[in-house]
């Protein structure tokens, strides 16, 4: 398989976002017990940039949910393979994910931490694919909203490749 990308947020843009999400963030939760969860493993690069520009003291942790798996669409099933490692009761808890698309995972997600009874539930997307939400999720916090095409870079993956670009490109397969 061959596919071209086409660049949809180079590295600046995604700077510049990444850095008012974090103002807002670092203002919104001042004085807080702020605990950033990263997704795994899209969300790694997202918040080690997010975290950087955040301002107040934060904890941070990581859980690994799938939906997708090597394929393109979504398998319809979301697996929770790694929990967070700290108590989140009486924290306020920010799931961070690079992107959402049907929501499955993040709403997945929200049932899963209400449990651990956390002081608040939030969650931050860099990337908000609105068109294709099925299911109801709440984001206190989105970059941009992006089309009904099927995105790469920053974090995010085709099989396991892409992860390490800069920036945010569509991929246009060649084979479909
Ligand atoms: P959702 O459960 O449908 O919201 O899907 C969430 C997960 O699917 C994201 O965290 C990504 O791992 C993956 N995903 C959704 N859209 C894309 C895409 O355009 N490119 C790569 N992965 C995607
Ligand atoms: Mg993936």
């Amino acid at each position: 398989m061959s596919a071209t990308l086409d660049i949809l947020f180079d590295e600046k843009t995604i700077a510049e976002k990444v850095a008012e999400l974090a103002a807002r963030i670092s203002s919104d939760y001042a004085g807080r017990d702020l605990v950033l969860v990263g997704v795994l493993k899209g969300a790694a690069v997202f918040l080690a940039d997010l975290a950087r520009r955040i301002t107040i003291p934060v904890t941070v942790d990581f859980v690994q949910a799938s939906s997708y798996g090597m394929s393109t669409t979504s398998s319809g099933r979301i697996a929770v393979s790694k929990d967070v490692s700290c108590d989140i009761r009486g924290k306020d808890v920010l799931l961070v994910d690079t992107i959402v698309d049907t929501g499955e995972t993040l709403s997945r997600l929200f049932e899963l931490f209400k449990e651990k009874g956390p002081a608040s539930l939030k969650a931050v997307v860099l990337l908000d694919k609105r068109c294709r939400r099925a299911a109801d999720v709440p984001l206190a916090y989105a970059g941009f909203e992006v089309p009904d095409a099927f995105v790469v870079g920053y974090g995010v993956d085709h099989a396991e490749k892409y992860r390490n670009l800069p920036y945010i490109a569509v991929v246009e397969r060649s084979d479909r």
